[in-house]
C-alpha cells in the first residue's frame, strides 16, 4: 500500500483502531477497540487557513475530500471550535481497514485525527474530552452521532455511554484474555441504511431481555466472568432484524457458537460479525469457520483475530 508523505512542517501522526460497537446487547450504549485493523493520520501546519484533506490512501477514491464532509475534518474543526484556535492544517489519511464495514471506519479517521491535532496544539485536551468532537464526525458519516465507535476508537478497552445528553461515558474494565474474531464478509452495508430498517420502538418484554443481558454482561466483564458474558451477548433488538441485511448470518454464527466461542453478533451495523472467546487458538478456529459458512455461499471475506485493544488511539513517533 502507498505510504504517507512525511511533510517538512510542523507535524502529528497518530493510529486509531477499529471498534465493535454494540456488542450484541448494547445498541448505541458499548463498544470495545480492536488491535487490527485501523486507519494513520497525519495533520500537518500550513500558513493558510481552515483545514484541507490533502490525500487519501487506502479507500479506492470513495471518501470526500471536502472538509465539511469528510470525518477527520468535521471532527478536528469541532474542536478547533471548542478551543478558539484557527490557522491551517493539512490532514493526510490512511484508511487501513474497509468501508461500510461494521468496523468503525469513519470513526478510526475520526479518533486518529483529533488525536493528532491534539498532539499538535500540546495535548490541551485529554482523550475522553475528544469523544465529543468524534461524534459531530458520526453525525455527517451516517445521521446520527453514536458515540459506541468513537469512545472506545479514543480510549480503547471497552466503554459504555452511560447517557449522551449529557454526555457521560464509563470506561469498563476488561479481563486480560479476552479475545475477538471479527469476520468481514465482501459486501458494503451503509450504517445510514441498517439504521433505517430498525423499529422505533421495542416491547417491554424486548427491554427487560436486553437491559438484563447487558447488565450482564458488564458485570460479566467486570468479574471477568466468561460464563456470565458468554450467557449475556444476546441482542433482541437490532441482530432480529440487520441480520436479514447480512447474507448467510445465521450460519455463520452458528459456526462461531459450534467452535467454542463466548458469543457471537453483528459488529456494529454490520455486515462484520464479531465473536469473543477465551483464547487465541478458539479465535481462530472459530473465525476460520465462520468464513467457511460465508465461502460456502459464495462470499469471500477477511478475518481478523485480535485482543481488546486497551490502549485505543495513540500519537505514532
Ligand atoms: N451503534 C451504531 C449502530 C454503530 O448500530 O448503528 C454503528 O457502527
Amino acid at each position: 500500500m502507498a505510504q504517507l508523505e512525511f511533510p517538512e512542517s510542523k507535524y502529528a501522526r497518530a493510529f486509531a483502531p477499529a471498534t465493535v460497537a454494540n456488542v450484541a446487547c448494547g445498541f448505541d450504549v458499548l463498544g470495545f477497540a480492536v488491535e487490527n485493523p485501523g486507519d494513520e493520520v497525519i495533520v500537518t501546519e500550513n500558513n493558510s487557513y481552515g483545514l484541507k484533506v490533502t490525500s487519501i490512501i487506502g479507500d479506492g477514491g470513495k471518501l470526500p475530500i471536502e472538509a465539511n464532509k469528510n470525518t477527520a475534518t468535521v471532527a478536528i474543526n469541532a474542536m478547533l471550535n471548542h478551543l478558539k484556535a484557527d490557522g491551517g492544517l493539512s490532514i493526510q489519511i490512511k484508511k487501513m481497514m474497509p468501508l461500510g464495514s461494521g468496523l468503525g471506519s469513519s470513526a478510526a479517521s475520526a479518533a486518529a485525527a483529533l488525536v493528532a491535532t491534539n498532539e499538535l496544539l500540546g495535548n490541551p485536551l485529554q482523550k475522553k474530552e475528544l469523544v465529543q468532537f468524534a461524534m459531530e464526525a458520526e453525525r455527517i458519516a451516517c445521521g446520527a452521532a453514536h458515540a459506541d465507535n468513537v469512545a472506545p476508537a479514543i480510549m480503547g478497552g471497552f466503554v459504555l455511554i452511560r447517557s449522551y445528553s449529557p454526555l457521560d461515558i464509563v470506561a469498563i474494565p476488561a479481563p486480560a484474555s479476552l479475545y475477538c474474531s471479527i469476520v468481514h464478509p465482501h459486501i458494503e452495508l451503509r450504517t445510514e441504511d441498517a439504521r433505517k430498517v430498525l423499529k422505533q420502538d421495542i416491547s417491554l418484554k424486548d427491554a427487560i431481555n436486553q437491559w438484563g443481558n447487558l447488565a450482564g454482561l458488564i458485570a460479566g466483564l467486570m468479574r471477568s466472568d466468561y460464563e456470565l458474558i458468554g450467557r449475556s451477548l444476546k441482542d433482541v433488538v437490532a441482530e432480529p432484524i440487520r441480520s436479514l441485511l447480512i447474507p448467510g448470518f445465521d450460519a455463520v454464527k452458528q459456526a462461531a457458537l459450534d467452535n467454542g466461542v463466548l458469543g457471537c453478533s453483528i459488529s456494529g451495523s454490520g455486515p462484520s460479525v464479531f465473536a469473543l472467546s477465551t483464547s487465541k487458538e478458539t479465535a481462530n478456529k472459530a473465525g476460520q469457520a465462520m468464513q467457511k459458512a460465508l465461502h460456502e455461499i459464495g462470499l469471500d471475506s477477511d478475518l481478523y483475530v485480535s485482543k481488546v485493544n486497551s490502549k485505543g488511539a495513540h500519537v505514532l513517533k
